[in-house]
């Protein structure tokens, strides 16, 4: 661990008598957290890594090891076991997906390594194998964006089996990609929409695009589509525009998505989205909170969700973006 690492180079500058043993001393309180980050498929994830970067920096006394796994749940299982042998003091997860952790986190728990997973979930058979979880409620997400479109439509006196709806999934098997499908599948269920199809655009701009092109072709009758986050909508509503349909309030289909990033509320502005659903990326000095009361020795919370809103055209967007963090 690094720490006994720098008490044993304090040892030896003291026994030295080495000028500087007081920086020596500073350094061993220096905290060593690895971070394996999904990647940088969206600005969800760009603000994400920026907050837990600007947190865990050199000046609030940590050493941040970062790893962008690009996707990719193999790098992320390399990328633990690697944090696991430079023996760093925590490891925080943001998982890609929810299933097949067991393994490594047993290593983790027997390194006696606390692991704090963030944003997204995961599914394991023994909620011991992580200390804590801090992130953002999907299920709920996808319900709120059930009951904006059911009051949405309703208002327009749309009738439900009339609202032909496509869903840009995000990333199969990912907590956020889970409760927001299961919302709108709620929602469905409830309200007797017509759902045509559902393909997964990875939480990317250019897959939402792509999986929207490959939609409109299928179907001339869509009247919604929901992104699973903004990035994805970005997308999607170039493939509209591209297909010489229009979107929007005014327009052809309604655009609904998830993240509420700075430039949904643009395109909110622009009048092609229609509403955006919070998922908070700000998580770093969250997670710092976290590691200060473990440090301290005090109980944390098993499981930490963060409150969310929601916005749509109907709102003063330009007085909320000015006061916008990401
Ligand atoms: O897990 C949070 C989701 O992941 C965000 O909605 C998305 O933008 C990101 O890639």
């Amino acid at each position: 661990m690094k720490k006994k690492i720098m008490a044993a180079v304090m040892t030896a500058a003291m026994v030295a008598g080495l000028a500087g043993a007081t920086s020596v001393y500073a350094a061993e309180d220096t905290i060593t957290v690895g971070f394996s980050q999904v990647g940088a498929e969206s600005d969800w994830r760009t603000a994400n890594t920026e907050s837990m970067k600007s947190t865990f920096s050199e000046e609030n006394g940590y050493e941040l090891i970062f790893d962008d796994a690009q996707q990719k749940q193999e790098n992320q299982l390399t990328a633990i076991r690697n944090f696991i042998q430079q023996e760093v003091d925590y490891i925080l997860l943001a998982p890609v997906t929810e299933t097949g952790w067991d393994t490594v986190l047993q290593e983790a728990k027997d390194a006696g390594i606390p692991v704090i997973i963030v944003d997204r979930m995961v599914d394991v058979s023994d909620d011991s194998l992580y200390t804590t979880w801090i992130g953002t409620d999907a299920l709920l997400e996808g319900r709120k964006a059930a009951e904006w479109l059911n009051a949405y439509a309703t208002a327009k006196e749309i009738k439900p089996e009339d609202l032909h709806i496509v869903d840009i999934q995000g990333t199969i098997g990912s907590t956020a990609q889970i409760g927001r499908t299961q919302g709108l599948e709620e929602g469905v269920e409830k309200y007797g929409w017509d759902l045509l199809e559902q393909q997964s655009g990875e939480f990317t701009q250019a897959k939402g695009q792509e999986v929207m092109e490959s939609f409109l072709k299928s179907y001339d009758d869509i009247d919604v589509v929901i992104c699973e986050n903004d990035n994805e909508a970005f997308g999607a509503i170039d493939a509209i525009k591209a297909a010489g349909k229009t979107c929007g309030p005014e327009g052809d289909i309604i655009v609904v998505s998830f993240d509420s990033v700075k430039a949904a509320f643009e395109s909110m502005i622009a009048g092609d989205l229609n509403a955006t659903f919070e998922c908070n990326p700000l998580h770093g000095p969250r997670v710092a909170e976290i590691i200060q009361k473990l440090e301290k020795g005090e109980e944390v919370e098993k499981i930490q969700y963060v409150d969310e809103a929601y916005f749509d055209t109907s709102m003063d967007l330009e007085e909320i973006l000015k006061t916008r963090a990401y």
